[in-house]
């Protein structure tokens, strides 16, 4: 029996889908357990991309249990075109459930995080604009619409009478947009009723018989540690718990259950949207890693920030979330620079430290540099495949977090990948 938690380990897009695809085959049941649609889980099964934003990475195995948690902020029309178009395009897919306590991200709130980031100006944060702080903050101020309210139309009519006529008055009154009609609403939402009705359950009871059965269940993070409510890069952050501690929360199960964390760590570091960088890379090596990485939010398509691994952050990661094991990403795309930094220390306030702060502004990095290597090596297959060069940098990773490597990725296939 085992429960283990995935979790990005840096501002999230670490190739957690790639992680979770490889780890499903041995796997009984997947859940997502925070987050919503601003998530982006890359997943290529025969040369063909799969993008998932709500649905667990685990959908492309026919039969596995999908589970989608207590936890994760759900945009239903999003989730039923993205539930239909995987139906229409694969032969087989996994079996989904939904919670019945996950809340609903509405229409209102996907205008308002459009909103408010235009308030912002300067000061936004940079969201995927899917509604997802919106949905956690009426979560938080009891006036959010669950999944489990749908199947209860009197009283999902009511709640939703009662928040529209607040959100209008702040649509209109405050921004000047035209309000949304609730009858509207109300139909759209009610029409998903029969795609919830056979797939939602009391997934507090369904993980625990999993548990208890001794099943393999994988609890799949979305976004990344530093991005997580609290212990990220506050305000750049999203609104829930990425961390593994989320994980207890939004699958509705003990820390004592958990037995394994694995930490995704992508071979370099990515950020999209705003919040201070200490390892941005300079023009043209971050267009450069940008560009043969992929680097484009697979939600919204933006360029994302491209900079080089922070041992200091991932140490602390690794820390917070209890990271036993490390699935390496991406190591290909750092073919062909002749050198490779990695952040080891931060220069802040004029003193050296290797303990990291989430105030990132003003913080210097302190590099340490090693040689890069030039050899193709998404067909190694073996650490012994790899150039001496990429094996001293894997080891320089397992020696700064202090955590052994399992996994590495040297390719985008499901196939590309070294077993350690
Ligand atoms: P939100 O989650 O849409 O509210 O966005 C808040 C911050 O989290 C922004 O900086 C987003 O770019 C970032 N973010 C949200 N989801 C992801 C993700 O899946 N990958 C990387 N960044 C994300």
């Amino acid at each position: 029996m085992s429960v283990t938690v995935i979790v990005g380990m840096q501002w999230g897009d670490e190739g957690k889908g790639k992680v979770v695809d490889f780890l499903v085959k041995d796997a009984d049941a997947v859940l997502r357990y925070q987050g919503g649609s601003n998530a982006g889980h890359t997943v290529v099964l025969k040369g063909k991309k799969y993008i998932f934003h709500l649905l667990p990475s685990g959908m492309l195995y026919p039969g596995k249990l999908c589970i989608i948690g207590d936890g994760v902020v759900v945009d239903l029309p999003l989730l039923v075109e993205e539930y239909d178009t995987l139906k229409r395009e694969a032969v087989e897919v996994g079996d989904l459930r939904i919670s019945e306590l996950a809340h609903l991200v509405m229409p209102y709130h996907k205008i308002l995080d459009e909103l408010e980031e235009r308030r912002r100006g300067e000061q936004k944060i940079g969201t995927t604009r899917r509604g997802i702080g919106p949905a956690y903050a009426d979560k938080v101020s009891r006036v959010g619409i669950r999944v489990g309210d749908l199947l209860r139309p009197d009283l999902f009519e009511e709640k939703l009478k009662f928040v529209l006529d607040r959100k209008n008055e702040i649509i209109t009154k405050i921004y000047g947009e035209r309000p949304l009609d609730i009858l509207e609403v109300r139909n759209l939402y009610l029409s998903y009723t029969d795609f919830i009705k056979d797939k939602i359950c009391n997934t507090v009871y369904l993980v625990r018989s999993l548990i208890e059965e001794g099943k393999e269940v994988l609890l799949e993070g979305a976004q990344g540690t530093l991005l997580d409510i609290t212990y990220g890069t506050y305000p750049y952050v999203t609104s829930s718990h990425p961390i593994s501690g989320g994980a207890c929360v939004g699958a509705g199960i003990s820390p004592r259950d958990v037995n394994d964390v694995i930490g995704v760590l992508k071979a370099y570091n990515t950020r999209v949207g705003m919040g201070p960088f200490p390892t941005e890379m300079e023009e043209p090596l971050g267009s450069l890693i940008r560009e043969r990485g992929g680097e484009f939010g697979a939600t919204t398509g933006r360029p994302r920030r491209c900079g080089w691994l922070d041992a200091v952050m991932i140490k602390y990661s690794a820390k917070l979330n209890g990271v036993n094991k490390i699935a390496l990403t991406k190591l290909d795309v750092l073919t062909g620079l002749e050198k490779i930094k990695v952040c080891v220390a931060y220069k802040v306030d004029g003193k050296i430290t290797e303990e990291f702060t989430p105030f990132l502004e003003g913080v210097r990095p302190i590099y340490e540099e090693i040689d890069g290597w030039n050899e193709d090596i998404t067909s190694a297959r073996s650490l012994s495949d790899l150039p001496p060069e990429a094996r001293r940098y894997v080891k320089l990773i397992e020696e700064l977090v202090g955590c052994k490597i399992f996994f590495i990725g040297v390719g985008a296939g499901r196939e590309e990948v070294i077993l350690l």
